[in-house]
């Protein structure tokens, strides 16, 4: 798309001012699109194209309203501009890829004059802000749940005490019940179903009180690999295929391994969980060289982890649920899978997302720093 040809020097381009004008309009990172006083489309350039989803040959020389027919906001302020020569920008909004994914966008509309201060047309400017969504939602989950972590730690430590003397009692009462006697069946249960909300109370307290990282230089494909070797064992009655695509590039990374065998294995767990008795599990794995989050002031590189399953999806109104305490739709879950995944995750400042349709299944990503 680029008109800049191999060949082409920088001189040659000045020389040429249109061919240089175009060669900056196709390297800006935002999408421009330039539409004149009939409403035609004029100029789009390739950043136009991944946001909108329509190639620069169906947009060269259509109807802006017809193309963007779906977008009736951004066809009015274009309209708009044309019409009054006025500015609108600072808009956010959504623009439909032909694809039908809603991408959200930051628009703004400039009337485009000439010399003589006559009104041309317009230039629309378009700019991702996925990314910049996907940080704010995290940033609102974050708070949400270190709300409900402390709410939990409270709740935690006032059970924990009266729950440790009923599991006295009931091994006191077992002790004075004869070996034989059938009361020992409830003895039994009781004690059994303490320890398991013992369990679920240590998860919790867990969760609320930062044990602090134990950094070592973490080999991640072992993990994933020892991981994946033993789920495979555990399933293999059923029909589930396991592939793993790692990418040999990424060196070791500092992280705490304990924390990252516990992420990955409920993660994996839950996949497994999800596809019953038969389906395909992918894990992948890869560098993101050009990927920098910038946190303390500093930018890192960072690697993904992909676990990808075939299984029914997350219906959408779970979707926001699914990293809350307790959110459970299975019969024995206790739901802290998933919240201390989570707080793994945001605990070596890393990043975890979920995409999930109940056509093609469940992929969550992770995000993490390769240095710490
Ligand atoms: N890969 C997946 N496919 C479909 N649904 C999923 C997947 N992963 C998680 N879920 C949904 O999210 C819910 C919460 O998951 P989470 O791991 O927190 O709890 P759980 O698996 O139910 O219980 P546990 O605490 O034992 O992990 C699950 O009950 C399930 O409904
Ligand atoms: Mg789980």
């Amino acid at each position: 798309m680029n008109t800049m040809k191999p060949t082409d020097t920088v001189d040659d381009l000045q020389g040429n001012l249109g061919d240089y004008y175009a060669t900056v309009i196709d390297s800006v990172g935002d999408g421009v699109i330039v539409v004149n006083s009939d409403g035609i489309i004029t100029l789009y350039n390739p950043a136009a194209e991944e946001i909108t989803g329509f190639s620069r040959k169906q947009a060269l020389g259509a109807s802006f309203n017809k193309l963007l027919s779906q977008e009736i906001f951004i066809v009015e302020m274009v309209a708009k501009t044309i019409h009054t020569g006025i500015t609108i920008s600072d808009h956010e909004n959504a623009v439909l890829r032909s694809t039908g994914k809603i991408k959200p966008v930051a628009v703004a509309c400039y009337p485009l004059m000439l010399a003589s201060g006559e009104n041309i047309g317009a230039i629309l400017t378009l700019k991702d802000i996925t990314y910049i969504r996907e940080l704010e939602a995290a940033v609102r989950q974050a708070d949400r749940l270190s709300t409900l972590g402390t709410l939990a730690a409270g709740l935690a430590h006032e059970v924990k005490n009266p729950l440790g003397g009923i599991k006295g009692a009931a091994q006191l009462l077992e002790r004075e019940l004869s070996s034989g006697s059938d009361l020992r069946e409830y003895t039994r249960v009781m004690i059994r179903e303490t320890e398991r909300i013992d369990h679920i109370m240590r998860e919790l307290l867990e969760l609320a009180s930062p044990r602090g990282l134990k950094l070592s230089p973490v080999n991640l494909h072992k993990v994933l690999g020892d991981i994946l070797l033993l789920q495979k064992q555990a399933v293999a009655e059923q029909d589930i295929t396991f592939t793993q695509q790692f990418d040999p590039s990424i060196p070791a990374i500092m992280a705490d391994e304990e924390m990252l065998t516990r992420l990955f294995l409920n993660l994996i767990r839950n996949a497994i969980d999800a596809m019953g008795e038969t389906g395909r599990l992918i894990v992948v794995t890869r560098v993101l060289s050009d990927y920098r989050m910038t946190q303390n002031e500093r930018n890192s590189r960072m690697v993904a982890v992909e676990i990808d399953d075939d299984g029914p999806g997350i219906p959408r109104e779970d979707l926001e649920n699914i990293w809350t305490p307790f959110f459970s739709t299975k019969s024995s879950g206790t739901g802290l899978g998933l919240t201390i995944c989570h707080k793994i995750v945001a605990e070596h400042r890393g990043m975890i997302k979920v995409d999930s349709d109940q056509s093609h299944g469940t992929k969550f990503t992770i995000l993490l720093p390769l240095v710490q």
